[in-house]
């Protein structure tokens, strides 16, 4: 459920207008739902709480730090992967002692950051890291958390670029190596071996994989915890969201209708895992990011221009993929509402943006409501993996960002300044 939904006409965000915030703080801009960021955070808290366990917000998947200010005043910890990430919680008002850190390349420089601040634990993914994060950690005669990240080798069949836990991926070890790592591990003196990690892939809309995985994968970490004294498992992230129909899904009335029924919800994926969970008697973590932030957010764009040819319709945004990729990436779908809703039949348009690529597009083909120049669009379900993977391409400044809370919005990311773009350029004096 969300925050988003039409108040007569016009698009609502909690007891808010969306399109005077539009006006107030031009386009594109991202809009935040605070409520729904809670919500989400707690229903799947709720629904995990038979377990020990612990919520790691993945923050890559919207790191603004007024997001990580709502989810570390409900408890959540954060799992992140650059020092730049660590940074950010910390400044945000989080604790670094709440962060897991992964990713398959943490420099030396990083992981001395982390270990200096004190981080709850590494997320490893390779022997050659394990080796020096001892090395780093005995220099700085500290001792280092540890929990190897396992490949458990099981399909999460959602998107090929967002497929982490089969052998075709960089990530993690893979799962018949992992009894042998932990024994090698376990001589290295700097080293703390804490829990096992996994994260099998993103946006799965079904709770078999995740099941399979935890199945394949919780025997070995029973042996591991014996051994080694383990005290935890991260099951890692990967709840999916409904993007289609993104706007339907934030009632409690879509869920309980019968297109809801199988989906993915918190008390499906607890339902299923937590019986599976409960007897390793280790704490739990989660690292959702999706499932927290995906749908706690909208872009706003306007129509500059809309465009006929011999055989298509565009309607031309002034947001475009440097602000949301994920359609030019993964061909992703976001589903495309005006902000004011008029009377009048739809019609079959491509919504692009002004970037010179053919790549550039967030609808193809789609049939929607006619708009003219100057109308808004909200792209929905745009509050995961947007602002976080925007870009300066085509030197287009990277958007705002406002947070809504109840009747009140808030500026949390000004609109980048054209300058800010090259200010750290510079020309070099030679001829
Ligand atoms: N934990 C680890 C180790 C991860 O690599 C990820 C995401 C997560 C947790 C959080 O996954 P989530 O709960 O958000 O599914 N840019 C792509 C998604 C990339 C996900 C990368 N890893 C997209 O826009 O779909």
């Amino acid at each position: 459920m969300h925050e988003f939904r039409y108040v007569g006409n016009e698009l609502w965000c909690e007891r808010l207008a969306v399109r005077p915030l539009a006006r107030r703080f031009g386009t594109p801009l991202f809009v935040y739902s605070r409520r729904t960021l809670e919500d989400h955070y707690k229903k799947l808290a709720g629904a995990l709480a038979p377990l020990d366990h612990r919520i790691c917000y993945a923050v890559k998947a919207n790191a603004n730090a007024a997001v990580l200010r709502v989810l570390a005043g409900l408890g959540s910890g954060f799992d992140i992967v650059s020092e730049g990430e660590l940074r950010r919680v910390i400044a945000a008002g989080g604790k670094a002692g709440d962060c897991v850190f992964a990713g398959v390349g943490k420099t030396e420089g990083e992981i001395e950051g982390a270990l200096r601040e004190g981080i709850y634990a590494f997320h490893v993914e390779s022997e050659p890291e394990l080796v020096r994060i001892d090395r780093v950690a005995a220099r700085l005669r500290r001792t280092a958390s540890v929990a190897v990240r396992v490949n458990p080798d099981v399909d999460a069949r959602t998107h090929r670029k967002i497929t982490t836990g089969t052998y075709e991926a960089k990530f993690g070890i893979p799962f018949e190596e992992v009894a042998a790592v932990y024994a090698r591990a376990s001589r290295l003196k700097h080293v703390r071996l804490r829990g096992l990690q996994m994260h099998i892939g993103s946006q799965l809309t079904d709770t078999r994989p995740f099941e399979e995985a935890v199945r394949k994968v919780a025997p070995l970490v029973m042996v591991l915890a014996g051994r080694h004294g383990l005290e935890y498992f991260s099951i890692g992230g990967g709840l999916g969201i409904v993007y289609q129909p993104a706007l339907a899904s934030g009632s409690a009335a879509w869920w309980r209708s019968r297109r809801a029924r199988g989906l993915l919800t918190p008390a499906r994926y607890a339902d299923r895992l937590v019986p599976l969970l409960k007897p390793l008697r280790l704490r739990i973590l989660v690292e959702p990011g999706r499932f927290i932030c995906g749908n706690a957010g909208v872009l706003v764009t306007r129509v500059e221009y809309v465009k006929r040819t011999g055989t298509k319709r565009f309607v031309i945004v002034d947001a475009a993929m440097n602000d949301l990729v994920r359609p030019a990436f993964y061909d992703a779908y976001h589903e495309i509402v005006p902000l004011t809703r008029r009377r009048g039949a739809r019609v079959v348009c491509d919504v692009v943006g002004p970037i010179c690529e053919s790549g550039d597009y967030f609808a193809r083909d789609r049939r929607l409501p006619a708009v003219r120049e100057g109308d808004h669009l909200a792209l929905l379900s745009a509050g995961a993996y947007g602002s976080v993977m925007s870009s300066n391409y085509n030197s287009r400044p990277l958007a705002a960002e406002v947070m809504v809370h109840g009747n009140r919005a808030a500026l949390v990311r000004a609109r980048e300044p054209l300058e800010a773009m090259w200010a750290r350029e510079s020309i070099p004096s030679w001829r």
